[in-house]
């Protein structure tokens, strides 16, 4: 199993760390623009190889794609992040040029990969891979849903009071701070109704919480986060890799599902060896369903600045 990610900066790096780490893929290549980065970030990965206990082989390379060829899966992490202050959505300008060539640049070299973008504004940009490349849909996949699901159940757990472990829930919509919707109403503390212990309040807090979770983390850090979001990318590779069949909210290109067409926008789907292998289509209340209307239209502005 060959996997490659582009940009080898903070996101990039982590994700390749944690697929290492994990030890289900024989070669990682992680490849950047920045001469030399990539394969200093590989040297200093492979030297955690005998202290982690891990085989898979980490390659660097500065923009040479032949390098990449026949990747099974490929990420897509280059671009710039947000600063202090600003949404995911004002990368749009810089970062579409980039996915945009990144992604023509791997297909060239791995006709038959999937592709798993991470790049923001990442709704966005995923449907620009799919406007400007002719994979097939359920080889194209956005992560943003596994990353904010995984900041919600953190949420979750502190104001329960609780074990991570002991928690579940799942934000789908857009990956925005806006356009993000966390079903609370289907959360659960060891299968009970996470309402059974939180006040309306304090749910809404944890809401609120896990909408603006990368801008909390943005301010702390001076720049977004890398280590939930690589984590959450090398759990999306191991499922495809592996062939787990696990269920994560991906941005995913909607033909009717969710009564929505040509967006693609975060919605639960089954993740295995042929990457989507199934959207699934989950009963949402009124008030969920004009949340989800809300975000769409988020999405939908944005895509129209490609
Ligand atoms: P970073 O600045 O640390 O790394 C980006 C890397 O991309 C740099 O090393 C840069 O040299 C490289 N790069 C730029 N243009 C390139 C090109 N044409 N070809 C190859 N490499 C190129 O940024 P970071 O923190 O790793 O974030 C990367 C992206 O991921 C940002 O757009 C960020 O907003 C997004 N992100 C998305 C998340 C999600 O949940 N979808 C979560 C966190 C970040």
């Amino acid at each position: 199993m060959k996997i490659t990610v582009v940009g080898a900066g903070a996101v990039g790096a982590s994700c390749a760390e944690y697929i290492a780490i994990k030890n289900f893929a024989s070669e990682v290549v992680l490849l950047d623009i920045k001469e030399g980065f990539a394969e200093g970030k590989a040297m200093d990965l492979m030297q955690t190889a005998s202290l982690n206990g891990f085989d898979t082989k980490i390659k660097g390379v500065t923009n040479d794609y032949s390098k990449t060829a026949n990747s099974d899966i490929c990420v897509i992490t280059s671009g710039i992040p947000r600063k202090p202050g600003m949404t995911r959505e004002e990368l749009i300008g810089i970062n579409a040029g980039i996915v945009k060539t990144v992604s023509s640049s791997l297909i060239q070299h791995s006709p038959n990969t999937i592709i798993i973008v991470v790049s923001n504004p990442m709704d966005t940009m995923t449907y620009l891979v799919h406007k400007s490349t002719n994979l097939p849909k359920h080889r194209i996949i956005g992560m943003g849903g596994a990353l904010d699901s995984a900041r919600f159940k953190y949420r979750l757990a502190e104001a329960l009071d609780a074990p991570i472990s002991d928690v579940d829930g799942m934000v789908i919509g857009g990956h925005s701070d806006t356009g993000m919707v966390p079903l609370t109403r289907l959360a659960t503390r060891n299968s009970v109704p996470v309402s059974k212990f939180l006040s309306n309040d304090r749910l809404n807090q944890v809401m609120e919480d896990t909408k603006v979770g990368g801008a909390t983390l943005t301010k702390l850090l001076g720049t977004s986060a890398w280590y939930a979001p690589g984590a959450a990318v090398s759990g999306l590779v191991q499922a495809i890799a592996c062939d787990q069949k696990k269920m994560f909210p991906c941005s995913v290109l909607l033909e009717g599902e969710y009564g929505m067409n040509d967006i693609c926008i975060g919605a639960p789907v089954i993740l295995g060896r042929n990457g989507i292998e199934k959207i699934v289509e989950i009963e949402l209340n009124d008030a969920e369903k004009a949340h989800m209307v809300e975000s769409a239209k988020g999405v939908r502005a944005t895509n129209d600045l490609l």
